[in-house]
């Protein structure tokens, strides 16, 4: 039949979807409309628990049958692209504004990049708020803490969290949960469906209630003494607070309480910051411990908030030597520690070469997060901007002063203006120390993944230098340590 046909003859088809966000589901169904020749204005699409309405209670009930001789669909990637998020949106209307601007797309090819197109213009704003949602939930999720007791009688904690998403977004962000939370027992409840992970499997139940998810427990004052001392009231714009965080969410996030009195404290803060001429972040965490549980949570430069793991320095607490790379790279992203992939590698048999015991130093980064971009399944190195440096100093700064090593080595530029909160040339400032204001010193060296990047002759230069690096390092930390 053609569209005429369809038309003519009043056919209108009703498409059922056995599930809110499963894309392949819909596409299928759009190309066996497509090939079927149906126009969009005579489909109606369904979903669980709705109902296509009136104007279509007479429908087809059966699936329109593809023209075996019709084109196959044109679609531009950049439209499956959209599709997919969109797809995630709450609106029923999604359904047949993707198959609309499909439809369209088979006689303008472009069509999706005319943001003047009503319909375009419609797919961008559902699209961005399901990345808001799927943000969000990344977010303010919080887990409660329920003691239980497992199959074979031993005792266990169950973290479980209750969170209320705008959009169908749960499946989407189950990876990320899972990677996050990888050795935690823990379910995510939700009015449209539940996660559980147990550490290896993750299950999917039903929908759930916020009577089947537990109330407070001590783990809301750690999230409550953290929120409040990184609560910046020179950054406090409550406009921007409320779009970020709307309400909806606050009943849930025990931080949220903490608003109304932060905002009325903030002011009077902020001037005490002010006259003190500086604009801090708070108490400083005083062990390493509550350091790595709030770089966790944080989200205050962009790399943050591509929430990956942060990742925690480690070595002895009272090391005398401390070793600071740029930010964790892939490895070190998916394993949770500094320095154990090729990097790693290269710096592990320099240290060893230079007699330096890796284990008895305190090994970190300046920058917590992975900074990357995705292209296809590889993700590749973005260098942090001073900007996040300068971010995260505050996080390098408490290791540091935690710590307390008397010899500091930062590996490449990045690693220096963490340390200094400045830029310096590698070239002129390696080979010497650089005194810090308490007593230790700074020494500067390139980073490993540079040594990396280059061959030939290059390599080989900068190895050496390098090597004579490390030497001197050892020379000085065998000094201090005598002394
Ligand atoms: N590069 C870094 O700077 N740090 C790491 O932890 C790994 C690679």
């Amino acid at each position: 039949m053609t569209a005429l046909q369809h038309v003519r003859l009043g056919t209108y088809y009703v498409m059922p979807m056995a599930t809110s966000d499963d894309f392949e589901e819909w596409r299928d169904h759009a190309r066996r409309l497509l090939m079927a020749d149906v126009p969009p204005d005579r489909v109606a699409w369904t979903e669980p628990g709705g109902s296509a309405g009136d104007l279509f209670s007479h429908g087809d009930r059966r699936l329109p049958v593809p023209d075996r001789d019709a084109p196959q669909p044109r679609v531009s990637k950049r439209f499956m692209d959209i599709a997919k998020t969109v797809l995630l949106n709450s609106d029923l209307e999604r359904f047949s504004l993707l198959y609309r601007v499909l439809w369209r797309l088979q006689a303008k090819p472009r069509l999706i990049e005319d943001m003047a197109d009503p319909d375009v213009r419609a797919m961008a704003d559902m699209a961005r708020a399901v990345r808001r949602d799927i943000h969000k939930m990344r977010a303010f999720v919080r887990f409660r803490v329920v003691e239980e007791e497992a199959e074979d009688g031993s005792r266990g904690e169950h973290y479980v969290a209750w969170f209320e998403p705008f959009h169908h977004i749960l499946r989407h962000n189950a990876g990320f949960f899972t990677r996050r939370f990888a050795n935690m027992r823990w379910s995510i409840l939700t009015p449209r469906g539940s996660l559980h992970w147990d550490g290896e499997t993750l299950r999917e139940g039903p929908p759930a209630t916020r009577a089947d998810a537990p109330g407070g427990d001590p783990a809301e004052d750690l999230w409550r003494s953290y929120y409040a001392s990184i609560f910046n009231p020179a950054r406090l714009k409550v406009g921007a607070m409320l779009k970020e965080m709307p309400r909806k969410y606050w009943k849930n996030i025990p931080e949220a309480q903490l608003i109304p009195e932060l905002i009325a404290g903030a002011q009077a803060r902020e001037a005490t910051m002010v006259e003190k001429g500086a604009l801090d972040m708070g108490e400083r965490p005083e062990t390493l411990d509550a350091i790595n549980k709030a770089i966790h949570a944080c989200a205050r430069c962009p790399i943050g908030e591509l929430h990956n793991t942060a990742v925690m320095g480690e070595g002895p607490q009272d090391a005398v030597f401390m070793i600071v790379g740029e930010q964790p790279g892939d490895q070190e992203d998916l394993q949770g520690r500094p320095f154990v992939g090729p990097a790693g590698q290269l710096l592990d048999v320099h240290l060893a070469q230079a007699g330096i015991d890796r284990s008895a130093a305190y090994v970190t980064n300046a920058v917590k997060h992975f900074k990357h971009a995705q292209r296809g399944k590889r993700r590749l190195h973005q260098s942090p901007t001073a900007k996040e440096i300068d971010m995260c100093r505050w996080w390098v700064e408490s290791e540091r002063m935690i710590v307390q090593p008397k010899l500091v080595l930062a590996m490449g530029a990045s690693a220096a203006r963490g340390m200094l909160g400045r830029t310096v040339s590698i070239t002129k400032a390696r080979g010497a120390p650089i005194p810090l204001e308490d007593g230790s010193e700074l020494w500067v060296t390139a980073h490993p993944s540079y040594l990396l990047r280059l061959d030939g002759a290059g390599r080989e230069e900068q190895e050496r230098l390098f090597r004579e690096d490390l030497a001197a390092v050892a020379a000085r930390l065998a000094q201090l340590q005598a002394a």
